[in-house]
């Protein structure tokens, strides 16, 4: 029995260190792929261009899993919650209010992109440049609407359903 036990520390003990080894030798791609270039380098508004991916941008969602299917229950919630803490800067047209008009946002961006916009919004407004370009038309800060992920996730529905997704 203590034999077994010990058996599987040691198999947690390099799993865990596998685990970091992985990390690091990714780190070290992204770092070699750097030098690949010479030293040629790309100005990124707001930090290293190997850290920040802007087709997910800065948050905890990593991947939102979409149907192909609207969620008809999640959409309506989205709606509601659109009623209160958004329409007074969003329209669902195309036409800008403080903020962007929502239509077609969910083309122009990643489903984790706008989850992490509508709930890390500070940070992304920070870093990234799609971001920033809205914010050098609207000039207004999108304040931080603390959300629930559940709720930013309704709302994601809503504007699915706004651009046209049954
Ligand atoms: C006080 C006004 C205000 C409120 C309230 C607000 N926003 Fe915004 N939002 C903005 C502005 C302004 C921008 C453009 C970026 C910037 O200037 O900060 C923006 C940008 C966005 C974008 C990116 C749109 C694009 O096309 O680039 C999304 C998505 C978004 N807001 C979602 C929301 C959600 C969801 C809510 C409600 C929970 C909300 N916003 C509430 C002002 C607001």
């Amino acid at each position: 029995m203590k034999r077994i036990i010990m058996m599987s520390f040691f198999g947690l003990m390099l799993y865990a260190c596998n685990n970091g080894q992985t990390d690091k030798s990714t780190d070290d791609a992204n770092k070699i792929d750097m030098n690949d270039r010479g030293n040629e380098k790309i100005p990124t508004p707001g930090g290293d261009p190997a850290e920040y991916d802007p087709n997910r941008g800065a948050g905890k969602f990593t991947h939102v899993d979409i149907g192909n299917k609207l969620d008809v229950a999640m959409a309506a919630g989205g709606e509601k919650i659109y009623g209160v803490k958004c329409s007074g800067c969003h329209k669902v047209t195309d036409e800008k209010l403080v903020g962007p008009g929502w239509l077609g946002v969910t083309t122009r961006y990643k489903p984790e992109w706008i989850m992490n916009f509508i709930t890390n919004t500070n940070e992304m407004l920070d870093k990234d440049p799609k971001a920033q370009a809205q914010l050098q038309i609207c000039l207004v800060r999108m304040p931080n609407q603390s959300l629930a992920d559940n709720d930013a996730r309704q709302l994601l529905e809503f504007m699915r359903k706004n651009d046209g997704v049954k």
